[in-house]
This record gives structure tokens, C-alpha cells and sequence, in this order.
């Protein structure tokens, strides 16, 4: 008799031992993304780790996938969903199958530079679209900088007609493959992880990221002619599972919110800079010519452009761009 007992006695130490020792267990917090680790994005995520690890040890640990080790940015939507990561920042262009009204970032030649960005971002109704994600279960955090974006071709690009038959590497955004066929260009949706690639093997003659991106992924070294077109705003929303986020214990949750506040500032100071240290060492490299254009041709590219704002109203809401717009008054 005593030793069914004694079998039960163990396998019950052993189970409760298993509990509580997954009990100790610290919640895991993985966070993909798709850029290098100096770049504002990779570092913030690596300054989230550390705050994190330091003021929640014990109670949270932080993984960071960086380089799209884990998903690319198609992917990571469905992969938060599946609970497979905890966290992401994708870029604003990559959330229209999600919540279309976000196109507003992508419509070109809307913000003037990254200080209307934020005017907008901080406005009711840039705060409100941190949230319309969240029909689906994800749940927006935070804007995070990365700066405006440049256009490097394997020809001059100076006025409009300069890039008409070209192919560029874009993000997966509808706006900017409109945008940029209004001046002859045919642009093809990629991953971030494919962009090099893409122009070391012919496949694109063009492509246009943030000075950050490009100097990261050496574009500077294979495509020598850039024009400065600050035609759109290079920026991230940080985002998470909403059951996730909100099955958080009440202990730690404010303190990732505090953690994340803070982690913003510094990758926006680290945004700002690295968009004009960048742009600096890619003027600085062999070969390589970044065309400013005057307020004439700008005008050029705006008229040719511009239009596409009309096309995706429907989608946007004139009320969205509007406010927008209306950021851009304010100093
Ligand atoms: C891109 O795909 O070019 C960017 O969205 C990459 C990034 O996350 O900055």
C-alpha cells in the first residue's frame, strides 16, 4: 500500500515544484524588427531591454530580434497575433490591410519636416489613430522617428521627367506605388531585407528610404545619385497584442509604459541626429551626389504628385487630412 502512496506523494512534489517554478518564470517580452541595431529603431529596442531588465528584473525579460531574424514586416502583424512576438515598430507605411487611414503618412509632399509630424502626432486625432489598429488586436503604443526620406537612383533625378520608366524598390504602400507611377515609375512592394540585394542584382534602378536606412544598408555604395525630395516622413509605430498588453500584471505594465515614454524621447533625439549624421557620411563617400532641389523643382514634383492626396481621400477621410495639413500651420 505504501507505495502507490509514496508514487503519489513524489509525482505531486514534482508537479508543484513545475508550477512554481514556471510561477518565478519572467514574462517574455519579444521584440522583431527589421533594421540594424544602430540604427534609432535598433537602439531603441535595445534601450527598451536594458531599462526593462533593469527596473523589472526578475519579472520581465526582453529579447530582441533585430535584421528581420524573426519576421519581416508583412509577417510580424500576424506573428503578434499568434502570440509568436510581444512586440514590433513597423514602418507607418506598412499598416494599410490593418487600418487604411494611416496612409495619411505616406500621402507625398503632406508633411513639410519631422516637427509637423509631431504636431500632427500629438493632435487628438494623431493620438486617435495610435488605436485603429486595434479592431484587429493590436495595440498601438507609441510613434517612434526615423526622419524624411531620400531618393537614391543609378541616374540623376532632378526634375520629374528624370525618373519616368525607371522600377524602384518601395515599401508596400498603395500610395507610393500611385505616387511614384504619376512620374513614370514602376514601384515594387519589398521587404526592407531584400532592398540591397534588389539593386546589387539589377532588379531596381531607384529605391527611397531614410538617410539612416540607407547609409545602413550601404545603398550609398551602389547607387551614387541621390535626390533630397523630403517627400514623405520615415516613422514607426510601436505595437503589441492588446490581450497581451492589457493581461499584464498591474505592477509591471505602467512601468513598461514609463520605460517606453522615455525610450521615445531618446529615439527621436537619436532619429534627428542620425538624419543628418548620416546624410553627411553618404554625402561624404566616393562618388556620390545628393541633388537639392530648388523650390522650382520641387514645385515639379509636388504637381506631379499631389494628385494621389484626392485619390486615397476616400480611404483617409478628408477630416484626417485636414488635421494634417493643419499641423503643418501651427508654429
Ligand atoms: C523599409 O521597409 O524600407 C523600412 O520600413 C524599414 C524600416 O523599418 O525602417
Amino acid at each position: 500500500m505504501w507505495l502507490p502512496r509514496l508514487a503519489v506523494a513524489l509525482f505531486c512534489l514534482v508537479a508543484m515544484t513545475a508550477i512554481s517554478s514556471r510561477a518565478e518564470e519572467p514574462i517574455l517580452i519579444r521584440f522583431s524588427h527589421v533594421v540594424g541595431e544602430n540604427t534609432p529603431k535598433g537602439l531603441g529596442a535595445e534601450m527598451f531591454k536594458k531599462r526593462v531588465e533593469e527596473r523589472l528584473a526578475g519579472k520581465v525579460a526582453v529579447e530582441v530580434y533585430p535584421r528581420s531574424q524573426k519576421f519581416n514586416d508583412d509577417a510580424v502583424f500576424l506573428a503578434l497575433l499568434f502570440g509568436d512576438v510581444e512586440m514590433a515598430a513597423p514602418s507607418l507605411s506598412k499598416f494599410r490591410s490593418y487600418a487604411p487611414v494611416l496612409q495619411v503618412y505616406d500621402l507625398p509632399f503632406l508633411f513639410r519636416d519631422v516637427d509637423h509630424v509631431h504636431r500632427f502626432q500629438r493632435s487628438e486625432i494623431g493620438q486617435q489613430l495610435l488605436q485603429t489598429v486595434l479592431p484587429v488586436g493590436i495595440m498601438g503604443l507609441a510613434y517612434w522617428d526615423n526622419g524624411m526620406r531620400a531618393v537614391s537612383a543609378n541616374k540623376p533625378l532632378r526634375v520629374p521627367a528624370d525618373a519616368d520608366g525607371l522600377v524602384f524598390r518601395i515599401e508596400p504602400s498603395m500610395v507610393f506605388q500611385q505616387q511614384w507611377a504619376r512620374v513614370g515609375v514602376v514601384g515594387i512592394p519589398m521587404p526592407f531585407s531584400r532592398v540591397t540585394d534588389a539593386i546589387r542584382e539589377g532588379l531596381v534602378e531607384g529605391q527611397e528610404n531614410s538617410w539612416s536606412n540607407i547609409y545602413s544598408r550601404k545603398i550609398h555604395e551602389l547607387q551614387k545619385n541621390f535626390i533630397e525630395l523630403n517627400d514623405s516622413f520615415q516613422g514607426y509605430m510601436v505595437i503589441t497584442n492588446h490581450d497581451f498588453w492589457e493581461g499584464l500584471p498591474e505592477d509591471v505594465r505602467p512601468v513598461l509604459e514609463e520605460i517606453l515614454a522615455e525610450v521615445t524621447v531618446e529615439v527621436n533625439r537619436i532619429a534627428r541626429e542620425q538624419a543628418e549624421g548620416t546624410r553627411h557620411k553618404v554625402a561624404e563617400a566616393e562618388g556620390v551626389e545628393i541633388f537639392t532641389p530648388s523650390a522650382a523643382d520641387l514645385a515639379l514634383w509636388r504637381e506631379a504628385m499631389v494628385p494621389v492626396w484626392k485619390q486615397f481621400e476616400p480611404e483617409i477621410g478628408e477630416v484626417v487630412i485636414n488635421a494634417a495639413v493643419a499641423a503643418g500651420a501651427t508654429n
